[in-house]
């Protein structure tokens, strides 16, 4: 695992979409897997911005969403299909054959499951993850106590999740389940970038890099990645007791 400080978020931002747009001139059938949510939502409008502005080709461009919400549809602003579809999917033009996302609306979630596992493997892996961390430790919907051996899969979620989330939603929302790319993806990845920026991520990227490496805390998981990497901001990183 590697540590890289930034001053602020929209240094970190930058730095990743610059990371994405160099991957991809690098690799035209870039497969990227991208988190939604407050943290990657930068990015997102940078990466589309520098696409554009660059002229780089991204027909063979492969995006895969990280998780979802069960029960949401796709038109729920705060599900993380329309948040792909705005930010990344519509600006770009993508077409739908370069891009997969759970439907957590399916009546046979383990199917969903079963499909993502399959288009992943076809894909020949993923080359780059961009995920966010969760107040509870988590990545996408890797629950604290899940295996770092599980590939797709549906979670309970955790209450701090539920009441977390809420945040994305414009009233109160239901919230019981996730279907997530699990860890065993999260390993086989070829660079996982953690993001994460702010006060409210001091503590939870303290236990990422200084705690012990548990199921009980996912995101410590990192340690563990040779090709990992741990973005932060300042505020982020003001917890951490040793320079690293
Ligand atoms: P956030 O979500 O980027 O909106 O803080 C992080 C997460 O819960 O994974």
């Amino acid at each position: 695992m590697q540590i890289i400080r930034f001053k602020n978020y929209e240094q970190l931002s930058d730095y990743t979409a610059d990371f994405i747009v160099d991957a991809l001139k690098n690799k035209p059938d870039l497969v990227l897997c991208m988190a939604s949510g407050s943290t990657p939502a930068l990015t997102c409008d940078l990466l589309v911005q520098k696409l554009k502005k660059d002229k780089v080709d991204y027909s063979t461009l492969t995006f895969i969403g990280l998780d979802e919400w069960v029960g949401l549809p796709p038109t729920n602003t705060g599900s993380c299909h329309c948040f792909f579809c705005t930010k990344i999917f519509e600006p770009l033009q993508l077409k739908p054959s370069q891009y997969h996302l759970f439907n957590a609306q399916a009546d046979d979630l383990k199917s969903e499951c079963e499909k993502m596992d399959g288009f992943i493997a076809e894909k020949g892996g993923i080359d780059i993850m961009i995920v966010g961390i969760g107040m509870n430790g988590h990545i996408g919907f890797n629950e604290p106590g899940t295996s770092f051996a599980t590939l797709s899969h549906v979670a309970e979620l955790d209450e701090v999740t539920k009441s977390v989330g809420q945040k994305y939603f414009s009233g109160p929302v239901q919230l019981g389940k996730g279907i997530t790319i699990g860890f065993g993806h999260l390993m086989n990845t070829k660079k996982v970038f953690l993001m994460a920026n702010g006060i409210k991520k001091a503590e939870v990227i303290k236990k990422t890099i200084e705690g012990p490496v548990t199921e009980n805390f996912p995101a410590s998981i990192m340690q563990r990645l040779e090709n990992g990497f741990v973005l932060i901001d300042e505020e982020a990183a003001s917890l951490l007791s040793k320079p690293h």
